[in-house]
């Protein structure tokens, strides 16, 4: 069981506090938290120097955390059954890339991050820097392996923490950026998954009731509002609890083949190929790429049209445009998989406007844009289309866009 697999009654931040001082036998020094997101459109974009369109979830991991002084990290976190269970303690100088391995590289590589930055050292606290070690214990509700963000949300509550104890409390939009590529580090160094910018900068940067839009060339972020609950729409989650692993070679794979596909084309990213352009590039590339390029200049220029729907507040309207990228991801992209196309097929099939499966795919999380008025019909229809399979039944919740990181207490 890990931190990120609980549903506590509490909320996050109460659980993770209320734990530190059952664990450690004194109150933390704060408690810091950061969401999930899940990603409208936009999907393998983000290592292709391409355009996202995030919001975060309202579910959270809490960190709890105060500083030791001899040199010593620990970390404990809290089960979906409210039990407390507590890591062996990592010295901070013997911090590796892979060393501690596990869920604790999350919070660990964070940590070896900020030890790198030369976070802390500032009368108001004492001093402290990331090299005298700090307690933390984490605990939350957003779920893990299901495509929604779940190691992002870790490693950004961590480094909030870690930031706290070192007096920093109040983080401007810049240093919000900042975060997120540290805690990137973390994942693509420490942890060693090749992810791009997305999740950790959706964890940061989010604010309620808006999308994120982000260039991942330059980092210019945008903030959009999204008020679909206003326009009677609902954005429902299917979460196929097919367990999606980014550590896998299907991602990489992915990664690679693009990186490969750019440098064949002369070009920096495949950001640089334009619709206008693309029919050129594919003629310049071997077979097995062309599906991929494809999937990549289609999805950047879906996400600039679903971004003018939504600053012109047609929420609607992008319903096709997600459709055809989860085509793009089903058929150019190979990334989803039989339960997330059913989950899709369905949820339109019921009346959803739109559907696509989220995040890094072969797995985790399908997303449906639908009239509040049709929500239970399309929940009902996908519940049935799953036992009839003899999947798994799919987990389902409304997301609203909710804050990004911040203190809690
Ligand atoms: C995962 C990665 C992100 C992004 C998405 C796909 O969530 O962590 O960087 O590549 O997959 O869009």
């Amino acid at each position: 069981m890990t931190a990120s697999d609980q549903a506590t009654a509490a909320g996050p931040a109460d659980t993770a506090d209320d734990a530190f001082r059952s664990v450690h036998d004194r109150a933390p020094a704060g408690v810091w938290s950061a969401p999930g997101r899940v990603n409208l459109i936009g999907e393998h974009t983000d290592y292709n120097d391409g355009f996202v369109l995030p919001f975060a979830l309202p579910h959270r991991l809490a960190a709890a955390a105060a500083p030791r002084e001899d040199g010593k990290l620990t970390f404990a976190t809290v089960g979906s059954d409210g039990r407390v269970h507590t890591g062996a303690p990592v010295a901070v100088s013997d911090l590796r890339p892979g060393t501690p391995d596990g869920w604790s590289g999350y919070p660990a590589g964070v940590a070896w991050v900020l030890r790198e930055a030369g976070i802390g050292g500032g009368a108001e606290t004492d001093g402290w820097t990331v090299d005298r070690g700090a307690d933390l214990v984490i605990a939350g509700d957003v779920p893990t392996g299901a495509g929604l963000s779940s190691s992002a949300a870790i490693e950004c509550a961590t480094a909030m923490a870690l930031l706290g104890l070192a007096g920093e409390h109040d983080q401007q939009a810049a240093r919000r950026a900042e975060i997120a590529r540290w805690a990137q580090r973390a994942e693509n160094e420490f942890v060693g998954v090749p992810t791009g910018s997305l999740d950790q900068t959706a964890s940061m940067c989010c604010v309620d009731g808006h999308v994120l839009f982000l260039d991942c060339r330059s980092g210019d972020t945008e903030q959009v509002p999204f008020n679909a609950t206003g326009a009677g729409l609902s954005v429902l989650v299917i979460d196929t609890q097919v367990k999606h692993s980014l550590g896998g070679s299907e991602y990489g794979d992915r990664r690679a083949g693009t990186e490969k596909a750019a440098r064949l084309l002369g070009l920096p990213a495949l950001r640089d190929v334009t619709p206008d352009t693309l029919d050129d590039a594919l003629d310049r590339l071997p077979a097995d790429l062309v599906p991929l390029v494809r999937h990549i200049v289609t999805e950047n220029a879906r996400v600039l049209e679903a971004s003018r729907y939504l600053r012109d507040g047609r929420i609607a309207d992008i319903g096709p445009v997600l459709d055809a990228s989860h085509v793009s991801m089903r058929d150019d992209y190979r990334i989803s998989c039989p339960e997330l196309d059913l989950a899709v097929d369905t949820a339109r099939t019921a009346g959803a406007l739109g559907s696509r499966m989220t995040g890094g795919g072969f797995g985790g999380s399908a997303i449906a844009l639908v009239r509040e008025n049709d929500r239970h019909a399309v929940e009902a229809a996908v519940t049935t289309a799953f036992d009839t399979a003899g999947y798994r039944r799919p987990r389902m919740f409304v997301a609203v866009p909710s804050a990004g990181a911040g203190r809690d207490r």
